[in-house]
């Protein structure tokens, strides 16, 4: 027994000194150390020798095992050190290369025109409101003078979820819904921006989606020369200040009478140019004041208060702002063409 053990350290010795990483060493310890290593098993074997030989092989078994230990904890300090020196040499790194650059993000240009059209609102008082893009056949036409059957429905065919719920064509229900939320003796100055649906082509002039401001005044005394004072200063705001605007006679179910409003061409200033057709005029929105009929169905008693409203489309307005001539490019994010706001 005392010829085995002595074999067995001395392999041991050799097998941990050669051990040339950390893993390897960890496998002669559990190979000589270990429940099922070879000195282990001396020790298990003990049992066989005389009761008077076990003190003395126990002693050497146990001389043995702490030579091992010590040993293996020196290579282990040996190995760590190496494999530091190792990585320290490997895995420099170069702290005078330039960082990596943070890409910040802007506003869309979509975004951008519509924060100046609220600016110049919130700046003449008025307040913003929102409704919900999907929204009742009631708010969307009904509230709105637009009976079932109505043919201006046909204009403005949509995106139907039930019978009688809709994907909203127009910002238009939110003047209801704001009417209806009010106190009907206290007047109303909001306007009320978002995504409207219709059932459309996607070419470089529609899209099914797209982006609505509407407007609503009510208050006593309101007059049509009221509307066109307001939005033609909106518009001097947006654009510049010698722009004018064309009142021409129109319909809209929901105001009465209504008005298709032209500014003069914001590229040739009304000389007439390629943008404008020649004509000098561009058709910018869909205003007028809002009838009887729509005023007393959401609870406003049309003897004592009137109103006007207005609906614009904000891509048109951001197409001539930026002279952008696909209305796709809005929203087809493609970075080359929105890095440029
Ligand atoms: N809702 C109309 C449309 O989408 C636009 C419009 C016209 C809104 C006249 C108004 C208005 O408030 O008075 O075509």
């Amino acid at each position: 027994m005392e010829q085995e053990l002595s074999q067995i350290k001395h392999e041991a010795l050799t097998a941990i000194k050669a051990a040339e990483n950390l893993t390897v060493l960890n496998e002669q310890r559990v190979k000589y150390l270990g429940k099922k290593g070879s000195l282990t098993a001396i020790l298990r074997g003990m049992g066989k020798l005389a009761p008077e030989d076990r003190p003395r092989v126990g002693q050497l078994v146990n001389n043995v095992r702490i030579e091992l230990e010590s040993l293996l904890e020196e290579r282990v300090k040996t190995l760590k050190k190496e494999e530091m020196v190792h990585r320290l040499a490997n895995e420099k790194i170069d702290v005078t290369l330039p960082g990596r650059k943070q890409h910040l993000g802007h506003l869309h240009p979509l975004t951008l025109t519509l924060n100046k059209i609220k600016n110049i609102f919130k700046s003449m008082g008025y307040s913003i409101a929102e409704g919900p893009q999907i929204e009742t056949d009631y708010f969307n036409f009904e509230a709105l003078n637009l009976p079932k059957d109505h043919p201006a429905r046909d204009m403005q065919d949509s995106f139907y979820i039930t019978n009688d719920i809709l994907m909203r064509t127009q910002t238009s229900p939110v003047q209801a819904r704001t009417m209806q939320a009010h106190d009907p003796n206290s007047p109303i100055r909001i306007i009320a921006p978002g995504r409207v649906y219709r059932r459309d082509d996607y070419d470089a002039t529609h899209s099914p989606m797209f982006t609505q401001v509407e407007g609503l005044c009510i208050d006593k005394n309101i007059r049509l020369s009221d509307l066109k004072g307001t939005l033609t200063s909106a518009m001097q705001q947006l654009f510049s200040d010698d722009l004018q605007l064309r009142f021409r006679p129109s319909f809209f179910p929901f105001t009465e009478p209504s008005a298709e409003v032209d500014m003069t061409c914001v590229m040739c200033h009304g000389k007439g140019c390629r943008v404008c057709k020649g004509t000098g005029w561009l058709e910018i929105l869909g205003a007028g004041m809002v009838h009887p009929h729509v005023l007393q169905m959401s609870g406003y008693d049309p003897k004592k208060v009137s109103g006007f409203a207005f609906g614009m489309g904000v891509e048109r307005i951001a197409m001539l702002s930026y002279g952008i001539e696909d209305l796709r490019l809005f929203f087809d994010n493609d970075l080359r063409f929105l890095k440029q706001f």
